[in-house]
């Protein structure tokens, strides 16, 4: 349907139609007609309808926003039920077998793929930004010997906000670029640091020469002054992981970091935000909750027992079902991939083969069927965490390392859009209607 968007007429089969919806106030038997652009219509075309003048005019109510968007984007696009992830129209298949995660984050941040030249510029400024200050180096000493990663994670990028005083500047486009390049490149250095810490081993500086992923298990694993050399496999699991996690359209965390990016916070204080959305058991923390569940299982012996309980409603299928996707996440057949190439190298994870007959027996189960209920993302990715000998606390950091791209293109879409202003949604009042004080001596 090609759709006039100054007239909202189109044109089906030879027939005018208008892109509009009337709707009719059974209050005062009056009728509006509304514009539909994009099969969506503007919230704020429904303040006009009103009983009277001193009406303050009809709202929608949509906790959780079930079905209002609260933006327009350019960068990623989803379809759930079809089982479809792109960046910047690139199939999340295609980045994941050809591209690197920093040639990923380029093309998230900046709309299109980077030419040789662009991507060697962009790649050294990341790879020359991985250094922390020293003083963060001993902020994150502090914290006890067994502080959660995350919690030290969040900590850590808030208190860079004060390092980096000209941050504040987010309407200057250059200012705003190094902020962004700092961020990218100093994370894995502050999730590097807050893994040796829990494990009471000396922090590790970074070493440029490196791969970004390789850079990073360096930091994590190097234990002595000679020459590391990541494992390449490992570190291409890594890079493929971090290009299956740099985006995913209004999430719970990105939509986080608009929020408080709105209130033209400086960008280290909103992403503190985010990951902190992050860190949540119903947004990051779910591969975690697979990995309790095939150990609780235990044997593959115990797999239909399992599924019965779970239709019975006596727990769910961690891993399974998505708000969004009602097909099989497509990260999940890339993460399943990339599980085969990791134990190759660190040997098979006992909890594999639980999981695959669960999703074998789920994926012909008519209780999932009907539910539309496909392995999602969490469902390997675990698995091939705890192979790699990472803890299970330290899943949401590896989340939140190759999230931060996305965080910081959805904020600079957000500042660059002329429509948005402060995140400030509207409430029904459900509470006490006026009444008055009462002293202390009377109640
Ligand atoms: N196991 C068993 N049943 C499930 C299920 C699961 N993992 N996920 C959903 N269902 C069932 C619900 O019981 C419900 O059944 P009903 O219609 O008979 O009541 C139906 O499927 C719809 O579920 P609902 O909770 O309304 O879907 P949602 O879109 O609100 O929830 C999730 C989406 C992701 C929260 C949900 O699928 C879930 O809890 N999954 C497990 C946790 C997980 O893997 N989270 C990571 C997401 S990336």
């Amino acid at each position: 349907m090609l759709a006039d968007t100054k007239t909202n007429t189109a044109k089906l089969n030879g027939d005018e139609k208008r892109e509009t919806l009337t709707i009719t106030d059974n209050r005062t038997g009056k009728a509006y007609e509304i514009p539909i652009a994009e099969e969506t219509i503007r919230a704020m075309d429904l303040r006009q309808i009103k009983v009277n003048a001193d009406d303050f005019g009809l709202m929608t109510y949509d906790p959780a926003f079930m079905n209002t968007a609260s933006t327009r984007s350019r960068i990623t696009f989803i379809d759930g039920d079809k089982g479809i992830l792109r960046y910047r129209g690139i199939p999340i298949e295609q980045l994941a077998e050809h591209s690197s995660y920093l040639e990923t984050a380029y093309l998230i941040l900046f709309g299109e793929l980077p030419t040789p030249a662009q991507f060697k510029d962009w790649e050294y400024k990341i790879l020359h930004r991985t250094f922390l200050h020293e003083n963060i180096k001993v902020l994150m000493q502090a914290f006890r010997y067994d502080a959660h990663p995350m919690g030290m994670f969040i900590s850590t990028v808030a208190a860079l906000s004060t390092y980096y005083p000209e941050a504040h500047e987010i309407h200057d486009a250059d200012t705003r670029l190094k902020q962004i390049i700092r961020l990218i490149a100093k994370v894995p250095t502050i999730a590097a640091y807050s893994y040796r810490h829990i494990r009471g081993l000396p922090y590790i500086y970074p070493d440029n020469a490196l791969s970004y992923t390789g850079n990073f298990l360096r930091m994590l694993d190097s234990m002595t002054h000679s020459k590391y050399e990541p494992n390449p496999v490992k570190e291409r699991a890594l890079d493929v992981l971090f290009i299956l996690h740099a985006d995913h359209e209004q999430n719970c965390g990105t939509n986080a970091m608009r929020a408080i990016g709105s209130s033209h916070v400086d960008p280290y204080s909103a992403m503190a935000g985010a990951a902190a959305a992050l860190y949540g058991p119903l947004h990051g923390g779910a591969n975690e909750e697979v990995l309790r569940m095939l150990s609780h299982i235990g044997n593959v012996k115990n797999v239909p027992d399992f599924i019965e309980r779970v239709k019975k409603g006596e727990g769910r299928l961690m891993g399974f079902g998505h708000r969004v996707y009602k097909n099989y996440d497509p990260r999940a057949k890339i993460i399943k991939q990339t599980a085969d190439d990791v134990f190759k190298v660190t040997g098979v994870n006992p909890l594999l083969e639980i999981a695959l007959e669960l999703e074998r027996i789920a994926l012909q189960d008519e209780y999932f069927i009907k539910r539309k209920l496909y392995p999602n993302v969490d469902f390997y990715s675990g698995l091939i965490y705890q192979a790699m000998g990472f803890p299970v606390t330290f899943f949401p950091v590896l989340f939140a390392i190759p999230r931060t791209v996305g965080w910081l293109a959805q904020w600079q879409e957000l500042l660059l859009d002329p429509e948005q202003k402060i995140a400030r949604p509207r409430q029904i009042y459900t509470g006490h209607s006026a009444r008055d004080y009462v002293a202390m001596d009377a109640r």
